[in-house]
């Protein structure tokens, strides 16, 4: 992993170098995609298929510094999300940074239905969040009691949908402030449009995918195209991975 921007370095990052550029700032929204050289987000409707280089290894640091991993339900369903790996050395390195041993997954999920079978619920070390409306949140309590998920309404004036501020809010309460949203790109576009994602860290797959996959941000009616500071590139192999600054921030 070589840094490009904003030092062009000639060796490669160790893992504290790359921990150093990423870090984390108390409430800060940062969002992380991986897309190819075409802006394609999945293929074959999973993100699996892009193959970016290092990216495995900074998302994980990416988990690793965050509080909590924000997450919409469309992406849980399509990607089988599970609780976050974790292992002593992680835990170690998150302790010593003051953060939980295991950040949890925190679901929107504006219908409330997610099965109690999947393996967020099923496939973890922590309860997940499971954030939902007013409307759903009775229901989805009962049809995940037994799992141990906190569900939390956080519907905004309508208590049929979800808000981003009262998401973030909620998160908040509860000390998680360093949020990684992992997408998707409905949820991805519903804080960008409430003015609530200070950074993208954007994976660049050398690939071109073609067809008519979506793209980061789906559904989000913003005033004009919203400008970005470049904050770090890195390179590694083919792939670039990128991260920018919002004006929000
Ligand atoms: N390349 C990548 O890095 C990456 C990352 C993530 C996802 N993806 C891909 O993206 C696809 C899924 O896309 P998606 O847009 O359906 O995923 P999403 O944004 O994860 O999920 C959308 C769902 O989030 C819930 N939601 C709750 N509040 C919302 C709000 N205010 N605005 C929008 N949604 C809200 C709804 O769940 P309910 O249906 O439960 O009401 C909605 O259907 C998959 O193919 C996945 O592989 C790619």
């Amino acid at each position: 992993m070589r840094l490009v921007w904003p030092e062009p370095a000639d060796g490669e990052l160790d893992r504290d170098a790359l921990a150093e550029l990423y870090a984390h700032d108390e409430g800060c929204v940062r969002v992380n995609f991986v897309a190819s050289a075409d802006g394609a987000v999945a293929v074959e409707g999973v993100s699996g298929g892009l193959e970016a280089p290092g990216d495995k290894q900074v998302f994980g640091l990416l988990r690793e510094l965050a509080d909590v991993v924000l997450v919409g339900a469309g992406t849980v369903r399509a990607e089988g999300y599970r609780g976050a790996r974790t292992s002593p050395e992680r835990e170690a390195r998150r302790r010593a940074r003051g953060r939980a041993a295991v950040p949890p997954i925190a679901v929107v999920s504006t219908r409330g239905d997610l099965d109690p079978g999947a393996g967020l619920f099923t496939d973890t070390t922590v309860a997940p969040l499971v954030l939902t409306t007013a409307v759903a949140a009775d229901g989805a309590r009962r049809a995940l009691a037994a799992t141990g998920a906190e569900v939390i309404a956080v519907s905004g004036d309508d208590p049929g949908a979800t808000h981003p501020d009262a998401v973030l809010a909620a998160l908040a309460e509860r000390g998680l402030t360093r949020v990684l949203c992992e997408g998707g790109p409905a949820l991805f576009g519903a804080l960008l449009a409430a003015g609530r994602v200070d950074e993208l860290c954007l994976s660049l797959a050398p690939q071109l995918v073609g067809g008519d996959a979506g793209r980061i941000v789906t559904g989000a009616h913003i005033d004009g195209p919203r400008r970005l500071g470049l904050a770090s590139v890195l390179a590694h192999d083919d792939g670039l991975l990128l991260r920018y600054r919002t004006a929000d921030r």
